[in-house]
């Protein structure tokens, strides 16, 4: 066997087999390379992982996963083909995806009912048969959706598994990746609780209201107030938008996770919504659009939100208030529930919370706490 050399770039060969090329990319949990197989003589994807992160793995469920998804086959997931997560450094092996992330798409200003409608389908039927294997995503962003060049436009495809990370505070609060991740948790694993097939549900669905509108649905310059937000809010939609994606997105996003539909539900509901209803954003002369040009606007095209700066302000800062106010009424319940001969404590402390909420909200109330 080979011992690659650190850290780790093109040319290194990994396990005696896979050359890498070029970085695709890179994320919070290492980076993406593409490579040749050079026992099959084919180009692969291979995902490096820093070794940290891989450590507070679940040994034993990471390898079960890896077995059950490299026997998963749908035209919508990302073909896993190895996985040697005890590898110094770690990777998994995929199938290249030629084409860029949803997140590139929304970013340039592709975000459209004909896109997420592609999104909502392909992976909603991606899920549908994970779910089926018993394996849940837990890690379902627009920059592990792909949107793979075909001959008559782009089909979105779901990638990357946290097969090799859990979803806890450390990965959550790790500088960088803290937004990307944690504006698509689900309430459930804010709290704590365990990643479920609803979770990657509601986070879906999330991720479709940004492929729709171009904007995010719990917007936040803090991880922490993000995850905040959607304990006791639901995610706001348009209001122009049309019954049909109102009612799907509404159900993706339910509080409560029995209440969500499964995969299979959301593909039969996407598949009858239009893709031509709603238009959230007007395309600009000078942006590369990602799919064939879109029908002529309706009469009164909406105005474009995503490029209004006063108004990312507002939100900013109304947001920032909503997390104070959180943080007060924390504070208030706590000094309310202490005995009345007792000396207010200088320093108020929070009830016992489930991890990672506790971190979260410590981190919140220290912020506040004078
Ligand atoms: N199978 C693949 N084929 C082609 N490109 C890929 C593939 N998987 C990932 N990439 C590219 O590599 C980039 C980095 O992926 P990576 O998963 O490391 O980052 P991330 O999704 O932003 O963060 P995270 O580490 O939280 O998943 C992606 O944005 C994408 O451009
Ligand atoms: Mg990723």
């Amino acid at each position: 066997m080979s011992t690659p050399t650190q850290p780790e770039s093109s040319e290194t060969v990994l396990g005696d087999r896979f050359l890498l090329a070029e970085l695709l990319g890179s994320g919070g949990s290492g980076r993406v390379f593409a490579a040749t197989d050079l026992q099959l003589e084919r180009r692969v994807a291979v995902k490096v992982f820093s070794p940290t992160i891989v450590s507070g793995t679940d040994g034993v469920r990471a390898r079960k996963e890896t077995t059950i998804l490299a026997g998963l086959s749908h035209p919508a997931l990302v073909t896993l083909h190895d996985a040697q997560l005890e590898h110094d450094p770690p990777y998994i092996v995929m199938q290249l995806i030629d084409g860029p992330t949803l997140a590139d798409a929304i970013a340039n200003g592709d975000s459209s009912a004909k896109l997420a409608r592609a999104v909502a389908i392909n992976v909603a039927g991606a899920l549908d048969v994970v779910h089926s294997s018993g394996i849940v995503h837990r890690d379902i962003k627009p920059s592990n959706i792909l949107l793979s060049r075909t001959e008559d436009g782009h089909q979105p495809v779901l990638a990357d598994f946290g097969i090799a990370v859990e979803m806890d505070a450390t990965r959550i609060t790790q500088p960088g990746i803290t937004i990307g991740t944690a504006a698509y948790l689900s309430p459930e694993q804010v709290k704590g609780y365990s990643p479920s097939p609803a979770g990657d549900i509601y986070s879906l669905g999330l991720v479709l209201i940004e492929a729709l509108t171009g904007e995010r649905a719990f917007p936040s310059a803090s991880a922490h107030a993000t995850m905040l937000a959607r304990l006791d809010t639901d995610p706001s939609l348009p209001q122009d938008l049309p019954g049909g994606w109102r009612a799907m997105l509404t159900a993706m996003t339910a509080a409560r996770p029995e209440q969500r539909p499964s995969g299979r539900q959301v593909v039969e509901m996407a598949e009858s919504l239009s893709q031509d209803a709603y238009f959230p954003q007007p395309a600009t002369a000078s942006t590369a659009k990602l799919t064939e040009p879109m029908p002529a606007s309706p009469a009164t095209p909406r105005p474009d939100k995503s490029r209004n700066p006063a108004r990312r302000v507002i939100a900013s800062i109304s947001l920032g208030v909503v997390a104070l106010v959180i943080a007060v009424i924390i504070v208030a319940t706590v000094n309310l529930n202490q005995p009345t001969a007792a000396q207010p404590s200088p320093t108020p402390t929070l009830p016992a919370l489930e991890e990672p909420l506790q971190s979260h909200m410590q981190e919140l109330l220290d912020a506040v706490t004078p």
